[in-house]
């Protein structure tokens, strides 16, 4: 048997966990293929550089040969779909016929596999909860069951993906399951995304910049407990399945804000800055904000016996720590040093090779 999976999109912020997890807590190898657009970071999985079970191909979803030889080469045993835009130029391009150039070159390796192997097999694609729309302030969360109602073109392009790999199940029989998670932080999250972007500013005695009134909700995940739900999804999630995946944490921006900055007060305070909070700034509103998100996960517990390991502080706590810890880190996100670091020491070494 095979014993490899592969994962695309494993150089982003949940693939980097996703792929760190992986190897931590399974035996089996990866193959990363990854485009390393502005969001992909190799230096995330640098503790990885010199581990054999963690293979770096550095190429776009889209380069239907690439994919084809990836997969014939390496014979993975399920395909993690990660890969993925937020920008909305370009969130067509990977997020709809991305993932439509993926599932063909999936279907034409997995029809050639043998009869065990195809049923084994299985083609986890990672969506999110934003296709669902928004919901009102007294809605229940939104099951596997509530209609798309995606609001922005990401969630749309989003939702077209999603359609397709449905579509793909339906029509050829490939295994496929679809997970839709909430908003996700912890560790190597850009700091463009909020929790990561307030760490950051706070540190830098900078404004909190907190969009409209603050009161908008989110379901928070921590991604260790998202890459944890994602290999029990792998493992003994049902074909042709849906499952919400959701850390039960619906909070306003403002709190988590709040709640940010008093973890900061206490873990690194500011003696001339006073406490944190005063630093937060409401700034005019994002266009098309949604209200509220929030998903119901009971579908994953019941069936798969996932729950979240972690509450909202506790892991905002871990976070705030990683952030501590790994300045460097952000400071070469920021500096762009890490686009000069690609071009030095990994473009100049062809196509593919290790991180
Ligand atoms: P990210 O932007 O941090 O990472 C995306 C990765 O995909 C990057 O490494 C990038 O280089 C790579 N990529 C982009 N286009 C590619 C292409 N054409 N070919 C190959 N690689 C390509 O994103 P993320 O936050 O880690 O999200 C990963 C997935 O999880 C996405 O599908 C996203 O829709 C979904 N999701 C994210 C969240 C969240 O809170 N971050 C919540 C729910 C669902
Ligand atoms: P974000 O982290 O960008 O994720 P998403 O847009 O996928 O939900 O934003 C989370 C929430 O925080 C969202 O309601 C927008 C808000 N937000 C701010 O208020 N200020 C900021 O500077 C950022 C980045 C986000």
């Amino acid at each position: 048997m095979y014993e490899c999976i592969l994962v695309t999109g494993g150089a982003g912020f949940i693939g980097s966990n996703f792929v760190l997890e992986w190897i931590r807590h399974e035996a089996s190898r990866v193959v990363n293929l990854d485009k390393l657009t502005y969001a992909g970071n190799l230096k995330s999985l640098a503790s990885l550089k010199d581990d054999p079970r963690h293979v770096f191909i550095r190429g776009d979803i889209n380069d239907s040969e690439l994919v084809r030889e990836t997969l014939s080469r390496h014979r993975p045993r399920a395909v993690i779909h990660l890969a993925a835009e937020s920008h909305v130029d370009r969130s067509l391009a990977t997020n709809v016929q991305g993932t439509l150039h993926l599932l063909e070159e999936v279907l034409r390796y997995w029809k050639q596999l043998t009869a065990t192997e195809r049923e084994s097999f299985r083609f986890l694609h990672v969506s999110t909860d934003e296709v669902y729309g928004s919901l009102g302030p007294e809605e229940p969360p939104f099951t596997e069951i509530s209609p798309y109602c995606p609001n922005s073109p990401y969630a749309a392009s989003k939702a077209a993906s999603d359609h397709f790999v449905r579509a793909y199940y339906s029509t050829y029989g490939l295994p496929a399951v679809i997970t839709n998670c909430s908003n996700n932080y912890g560790p190597f999250q850009f700091p463009e995304k909020l929790i990561p972007l307030m760490v950051v500013n706070a540190l830098a005695a900078k404004p909190l910049p907190v969009y409209g009134d603050g009161k908008n909700v989110r379901d928070w995940l921590y991604v260790l407990d998202h890459c944890e739900a994602l290999r029990a999804v792998l493992a003994r999630g049902k074909p042709g399945s849906t499952y919400n995946i959701g850390g039960g944490n619906e909070k306003s921006n403002i709190d988590v804000v709040r709640t940010l900055c008093r973890l900061l007060d206490e873990s690194r305070p500011n003696v001339r800055l006073g406490d944190y909070s005063g630093l937060i700034t409401f700034v005019a509103d994002r266009p098309g904000h949604d209200r509220r998100y929030a998903v119901d996960s009971s579908k994953l517990r019941r069936e798969l016996g996932w729950a979240p390991r972690e509450s909202f502080e506790s892991a905002l706590r871990k976070t705030i720590r990683w952030y501590l810890e790994n300045q460097a880190w952000v400071e070469d996100v920021q500096l762009g040093s890490y686009q000069e670091w690609i071009v030095l020491n990994y473009e100049d070494r062809g196509v593919s090779g290790g991180a």
